[in-house]
């Protein structure tokens, strides 16, 4: 019998989108419907810090390896078809953290685009971020400027990396941005969630249906706060540099078995109290 858990390489056909896969990994794959998966998926990388802490490493140690796993994630999700990943790399709330730690991530988020590029255009990816752009260091604005620019053809998975990102903070950027918008045209009908949309970062984007948080925190940190209105959330006691692709599809197991019923009921007691009404007929 195959052991899941083993680490071993397995071949399966090669026509599968993620090619050779571990034991673990086809055993989940078996039970994933490859035909619905998240449209989008959000994650919070969270437990960079704490997953160095345990090896009494620096904590720029655990940022390090969390780009590995970023880029393992998103290239797992690019094969996957999934339409949109969005990974929350630094908050409005972060510019808290020492200097060196906020200076390291900035550095690394800039080396990190020039090495991934080609990564990111072998497959097909397009680039956005999302959050305020003006505060950020003026070589990161260039480089995120000069990353959307290089991906801006590319059709296939968008990928949107959150810089500097509050939930909060978009939606004020909304209103203002409508607001601004009303003064210039004069319109004064009220304002409809669809407006709000159309001035979010994400416009133009399916809604997360499926949150991931890693760490074990159970709470939403300011993310993506409009978005996240149905969206299921997946949190996951493992730590950002040890989410591999065998807890990604883990995710998208637990995310197939949700009942999805955005405020009405659920396909099962829809097909029963149509059942009950036509037998009342
Ligand atoms: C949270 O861990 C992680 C961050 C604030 C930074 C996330 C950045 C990366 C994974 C690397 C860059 C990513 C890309 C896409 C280039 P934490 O430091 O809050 O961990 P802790 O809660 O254990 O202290």
């Amino acid at each position: 019998m195959t052991d899941p858990t083993s680490s071993k390489t397995l071949h399966v056909a090669s026509s599968h989108p993620l090619g050779a896969v571990t034991a673990e990994e086809a055993f989940l794959l078996e039970k994933l419907n490859l035909g619905s998966l998240p449209r989008h998926l959000a994650v919070i990388m969270d437990g960079n810090g704490r997953w160095a802490q345990r090896r009494h490493l620096p904590r720029i140690a655990g940022h390090r390896k969390g780009t590995e796993t970023a880029r393992v994630t998103i290239e797992t999700c690019s094969r996957l078809k999934i339409a949109a990943l969005t990974l929350y790399a630094f908050s409005v709330e972060n510019w808290r953290r020492p200097k060196a730690e906020i200076d390291f991530l900035m550095q690394l988020l800039r080396e990190y685009l020039r090495q991934e590029m080609p990564l990111i255009q072998r497959n097909n990816i397009r680039m956005r971020f999302l959050g305020r752009a003006d505060e950020l260091p003026a070589a990161v604005q260039r480089d995120t400027r000069e990353a959307m620019e290089a991906t801006e053809q590319n059709t296939g998975m968008v990928l949107c990396i959150a810089l500097n990102y509050g939930g909060r903070a978009e939606i004020v950027d909304a209103a203002n941005a409508l607001l601004a918008e009303r003064e210039a045209s004069g319109n004064s009908q009220k304002f409809t969630e669809a407006d709000v949309e159309r001035h979010l970062y994400t416009s133009g984007l399916p809604d997360p249906d499926l949150l991931i948080r890693t760490s074990g925190e159970m709470r939403v940190s300011n993310f993506l706060l409009w978005q996240i209105a149905y969206a299921e959330i997946f949190v996951t006691e493992t730590l950002w540099p040890d989410f591999n692709r065998a807890r990604l599809l883990e995710a998208f197991v637990e995310f197939q078995k949700r009942d999805r019923r955005y405020g009405g009921i659920g396909e099962s007691e829809e097909s029963e109290a149509s059942s009950s009404r036509l037998a009342r007929k």
